[in-house]
C-alpha cells in the first residue's frame, strides 16, 4: 500500500539517513534519496527506488527533488571538523532549500531531525541556533511538521570503546551524568512511525535507547564487553574550556562542535527510552567485528 508514496530522504547519504532509507524502503515506502555524490549511496543502493543528485546548499539544483512526494524526512545536517561550511550554510539554509521545494510540491508532512534539548542548549552553544532556527521556520511552514530529538547515537560511543581497549575510561567531572545513546536503525523506526503515527504530527519528541547509563558506566560497559579492567581518569573542565577558546580563534566549527561535546557531557542527556538496539551489542560488535 505505501509503494505509491514517495518519500524523500534528505541527508540519505549520512549515518543517520542511510538507515532511515532502510527503514522506508523496507515498510514499502518509495525512496527517493538526496544526494551530492551518488556513490555516497552505494551501501544503501538497494533501499533507494530513486536517486536525485543535487546539492542541497544551492537551490537551484534541488529542482524537481518533491515533485510527487507526499513526505520529506531530512537528516541533513553539519557534523564536520573542518572550517568550512558554515552551521549557517547547511543546517539552516540547505534544509531550508528543501523545505521550499516540498512547499512547492505541496508535500504534506516534513519530518525533521534535530538534536535533543537543542533549545535549551543553543544558548550555550551556537552552533545548535542554525538548526533550531529551522525547527522554527518549520513549525510555521504551513506543513504538518514533526521534530524528532535523538540523543547521541552510537557512533558518538565508539570512541569510549577504543580508549577501552587501551585500558582506560576518559569522563569530564564526575560522570555521573546520564545519556541513553541510540542505535540509527531506533532513530529511523520512529522517523518512519511518524509518517502514520498521529501523536507525532505537529510536535517535538526527544527519545534515546533503552539503557542508560552514566559516562562511567559507558566506560565500564565497554571495559566489561572486552573483558579487561580500564583505569577510569576524570578531567577537570578547564583545560577543554581553555581548549575551546584557543580552537575558536582559527576553526569556529572545530570550537562549536567541541563545545557541544562539553555541554552534552556536564548535563544529563536522557531521551523517553526505546528502540530494540543495545549498547551492549554494539559493542560486541566492534569487539568481534
Ligand atoms: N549522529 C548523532 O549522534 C546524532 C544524534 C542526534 C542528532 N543528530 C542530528 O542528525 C544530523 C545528521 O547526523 P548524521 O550522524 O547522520 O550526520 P552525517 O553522517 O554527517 O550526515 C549528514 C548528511 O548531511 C549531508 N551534508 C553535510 N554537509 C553538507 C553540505 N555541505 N551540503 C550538502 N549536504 C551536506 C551529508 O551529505 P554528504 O554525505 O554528501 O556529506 C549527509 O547526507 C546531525 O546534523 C544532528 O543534528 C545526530
Amino acid at each position: 500500500m505505501n509503494a505509491s508514496r514517495t518519500v524523500v530522504v534528505a541527508g540519505a547519504t549520512g549515518y543517520i539517513g542511510r538507515h532511515v532509507a532502510r527503514v522506508l524502503h523496507a515498510r514499502g515506502y518509495r525512496v527517493r534519496a538526496l544526494a551530492r555524490d551518488p556513490r555516497r549511496l552505494e551501501p544503501i543502493r538497494d533501499a533507494c527506488d530513486e536517486v536525485f543528485i543535487g546539492e542541497a546548499t544551492q537551490a537551484r539544483t534541488l529542482d524537481g527533488l518533491c515533485a510527487d512526494a507526499e513526505v520529506v524526512v531530512s537528516s541533513l545536517g553539519l557534523r564536520t571538523l573542518r572550517s568550512r561550511p558554515t552551521p549557517d550554510a547547511v543546517d539552516l539554509d540547505a534544509n531550508l532549500n528543501v523545505l521550499e521545494t516540498a512547499q512547492r510540491a505541496s508535500v504534506r508532512h516534513f519530518v525533521f531531525v534535530g538534536v535533543l534539548n537543542g533549545e535549551e542548549l543553543m544558548e550555550l552553544v551556537p552552533i545548535l541556533r542554525p538548526r533550531e532556527t529551522f525547527v522554527r521556520r518549520l513549525r510555521n511552514s504551513g506543513l504538518r511538521w514533526t521534530v524528532l530529538r535523538p540523543t547521541g547515537a552510537f557512533n558518538d560511543m565508539q570512541e569510549i570503546f577504543g580508549l577501552a581497549k587501551h585500558g582506560w575510561g576518559l569522563v569530564l567531572g564526575d560522570g555521573h551524568h546520564r545519556i541513553n545513546p541510540i542505535h540509527p536503525a531506533d532513530i529511523a523506526a520512529v522517523a518512519a512511525d511518524a509518517i502514520t503515527d498521529m501523536t507525532l504530527y505537529d510536535t517535538e519528541f526527544g527519545f534515546g535507547g533503552p539503557d542508560i547509563y552514566t559516562h562511567e558506566e559507558l566506560s565500564g560497559l565497554a571495559a566489561q564487553v572486552l573483558g579487561r579492567t580500564i583505569r577510569i581518569a576524570h578531567l577537570p573542565y578547564w583545560p577543554i574550556d581553555s581548549v575551546i577558546a584557543a580552537t575558536r580563534l582559527f576553526n569556529r566549527n572545530a570550537s562549536g562542535f567541541l563545545r557541544f561535546f562539553r555541554q552534552t557531557l556536564s548535563r544529563d542527556m536522557v531521551g523517553t527510552p526505546l528502540g530494540e538496539h543495545t549498547l551492549r551489542d554494539y559493542y560486541r560488535e566492534l569487539a568481534h567485528p
